[in-house]
């Protein structure tokens, strides 16, 4: 039995063209980019192009670029780096309660340090409530940092909006572009953003990768210390190998943007007709949303998240909730608690099934009639 991987917001194969990049790169390209010689010039074009690449998927330039060790990274030095770099014009930092934790435990790792924090609220759509937004900025604000898509949802936030509210405040606006890269159309200009973050691994390229792109005005407290590199703001030998891979990715995900969007869209409803074919009781978390078409997070009423999860992998289907797993006993995820009242049972029943490379009209089809079946046996 072939396992279909339904788990692509987790994260994805690796595109061939990008082994590929990455093979010939660590075959014949060990330079050290900072070295002046030729191998370290050779080495220093991969990291230019790759610069530039990603500085024009997202209409910046390449100065503006910081390559990191993936989202974290990349979320850690925009808001740890932004905050101790601004502490003197306030220590307030706004967010919702609905991050990854990349944000959220830096954020409260902050307020540890004296910093005070907001979280805002999430409705039971999955969207951030601009109204709120608005009545906790304050003069001391210095950091709003507001997810692009939620990765357990898939709903989109209103960045340009947000943007637009945040353009005559002080504070900066970070964004956390991870699972909207490669899926939206991402221009940092029009959305007003300040500091936006991209991981490699959920685009088809390798783990260990991302970039934060930091408007030339922002100035962000270098996390570690070290060399020159990435202009002192992340220091350390670049993976050169791993950044040719991604460099690949990018110009993959920038090129099949649209149609991928619609082959996704094209997976979901099949799968979802599937399952109301089969007269499986679901409903769709943020369905009233705007959403990416990868992404969807279904409440199957009757279930619990460990029966499913268990018997979906057992029946070789792969995919995820967004539930930690914490010494054995699975704890309710934080972004559906946050939409659902505490004895909402979606909180303890919801599936995240992501689409993606590894997909094709096939396996879909056959992962919705195994889950359809599934659920069906737990619930009739
Ligand atoms: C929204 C979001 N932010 C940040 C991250 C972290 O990225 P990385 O795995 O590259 O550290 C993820 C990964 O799951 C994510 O989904």
């Amino acid at each position: 039995m072939k396992a279909i991987y339904l788990d692509h917001a987790a994260t994805t194969p690796v595109h061939p063209q990008v082994a590929d990049a990455m093979t010939e790169s660590l075959q014949e390209n060990f330079g050290n980019p900072s070295s002046i010689h030729s191998f370290g010039r050779k080495a220093r074009q991969v990291l230019d192009k790759a610069r530039l690449v990603a500085a024009q998927s997202i209409h910046a330039t390449e100065k503006d670029i910081v390559f990191t060790s993936g989202g974290t990274e990349a979320d850690n030095i925009a808001i740890t780096g932004v905050a101790l770099a601004n502490q003197a014009k306030g220590k307030h930092i706004v967010t919702t309660k609905m991050e990854h934790h990349a944000t959220l435990h830096t954020v409260e790792n902050l307020e540890k340090q004296g910093f005070e924090a907001t979280y805002l609220d999430v409705d039971e759509h999955g969207a951030v409530d601009m109204e709120q937004l608005k009545h906790a900025l304050r003069d001391d604000t210095i950091l709003v940092t507001i997810m692009m898509v939620n990765n357990e949802t898939g709903v989109i936030q209103p960045i340009e909006k947000i943007g637009d509210l945040l353009a005559e405040h002080q504070t900066f606006f970070h964004t956390d572009a991870v699972q909207a890269y490669g899926m939206l159309p991402i221009d940092v200009g029009e959305l007003k953003v300040d500091l936006l973050t991209v991981s490699s691994h959920k685009i088809n390229g390798p783990k260990g990768l991302g970039f934060l792109y930091v408007h030339p005005d922002v100035t962000v407290h270098a996390l570690q210390h070290g060399g020159e590199q990435e202009r002192k703001r992340r220091p350390g030998t670049e993976n050169v190998a791993a950044i040719a891979g991604f460099t690949e990715a990018i110009q993959l995900s920038q090129t099949e943007r649209e149609q991928r969007y619609q082959q996704y869209q094209d997976y979901r409803d099949l799968f979802l007709q599937i399952l109301r074919d089969q007269d499986v009781d679901f409903s769709i978390n943020g369905e009233n949303s705007e959403r990416i078409p990868n992404i969807i997070n279904i409440s199957f009423p009757g279930t619990n998240v460990e029966a499913l999860l268990t018997n979906f992998d057992l029946s070789g289907v792969a995919a995820s909730s967004g539930s930690a797993c914490t010494a054995g006993s699975v704890e309710p995820s934080h972004v559906l608690s946050a939409m659902f009242t505490e004895n909402s049972s979606c909180t303890t029943n919801s599936i995240r099934f992501s689409f993606g490379l590894a997909n094709n009209q096939e396996n879909v089809s056959e992962a919705a009639e195994k889950v359809a079946k599934i659920v069906n046996r737990l619930t009739k």
